[in-house]
């Protein structure tokens, strides 16, 4: 795989590129003007980086499905892949314009996102926010979800529940929750992977770029509204202290921080964009 200034991939006789155009990401298909040349050059055999097609592998190994959360050993598997690669192994670089430009972006930067693979059990997504874009307050109900910042700085807020609420007992989504803050940090690539589980690790977070950035995620399973794994979006209000005076902390829990979240609409800055993805394809049928 080449990688040229600019963010150039080529695999085959078409390349690869991605664009910054009105705020927006772009894959663009280009074509290489044939040169003429007495001797016939040898086709370009498309090549899955290896850490790309291993994660891929990996995932097919680890995750079972719905109701299944991936024992320590696979989540160190499949951590250990992504704490390793990089953005040449979709089909990025930092030399794109995308990553390049600073400021300067009219209205509210949206985000755009493409998807690697997808299957019932999992999915491997690529986010991409420009510089002040946010991915607003959302949960990953019953998923087990890594990732890794590729590319650019980037604030990642995120929350677990302090109590659990069984599927079978909603909470009106006017109330506010408790939640305990897992996470209030910078992040600049290259870093490692953050894991998030269905109940742990802040399985409801924001990230907001402060540099154009790109996040590879692996959400096992992936988001679903058929099986009731939609996402919902929250408002948090930190909190130091709790009304009257109340609490129910215990003493493990004097040092964290905490905050109310009240679930709200789908907000206006949650829409994205998709784009196709034109980076390396993994080789499904290399099992
Ligand atoms: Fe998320």
């Amino acid at each position: 795989m080449m990688v040229e200034a600019g963010g150039l991939v080529e695999q085959r006789k078409d390349t690869m590129t991605m664009r910054h155009v009105n705020s927006k990401v772009r894959y663009v298909n280009k074509t290489i003007k044939k040169l003429r040349c007495k001797k016939r050059k040898r086709p370009v055999v498309p090549r899955v980086p290896r850490l790309l097609q291993e994660l891929f592998v990996s995932c097919r190994e680890v995750f079972k499905g719905p109701g299944n959360v991936p024992p320590p050993f696979d989540v160190d598997k499949l951590r250990s892949i992504l704490d390793r690669m990089k953005p040449e192994d979709v089909g990025l670089s930092k030399n794109l314009h995308f990553f390049k430009a600073a400021g300067a972006v009219t209205g509210t930067p949206r985000v755009t996102y493409t998807t690697i693979y997808q299957c019932d059990e999992f999915s491997l997504c690529i986010f991409f926010l420009p510089a002040n874009a946010v991915i607003p307050l959302h949960n990953h109900p019953g998923m087990t979800v890594f990732s890794k910042l590729l590319l650019g700085k980037m604030h990642i807020k995120s929350y677990d529940w302090v109590d659990q609420v069984h599927s079978e007992d909603p909470v009106p989504p006017s109330q506010l929750r408790l939640a305990r803050l897992k996470a209030d940090s910078v992040f600049t690539a290259p870093c490692d992977t953050s894991v998030l589980y269905p109940t742990t690790g802040g399985n409801i977070h924001q990230f907001t770029a402060i540099t154009p950035c790109a996040v590879l995620d692996v959400l096992g399973p992936p988001y679903s509204k058929e099986d009731d794994r939609d996402c919902s979006y929250y408002r948090d209000i930190p909190c130091s202290a709790f009304p009257n005076g109340e609490t129910t902390l215990s003493e493990e829990d004097e040092g964290d921080r905490f905050g109310w979240l009240e679930e709200i609409q789908v907000p206006e800055n949650s829409q994205m964009d998709r784009i196709e993805y034109l980076g390396p394809q993994v080789a499904e049928n290399s099992l």
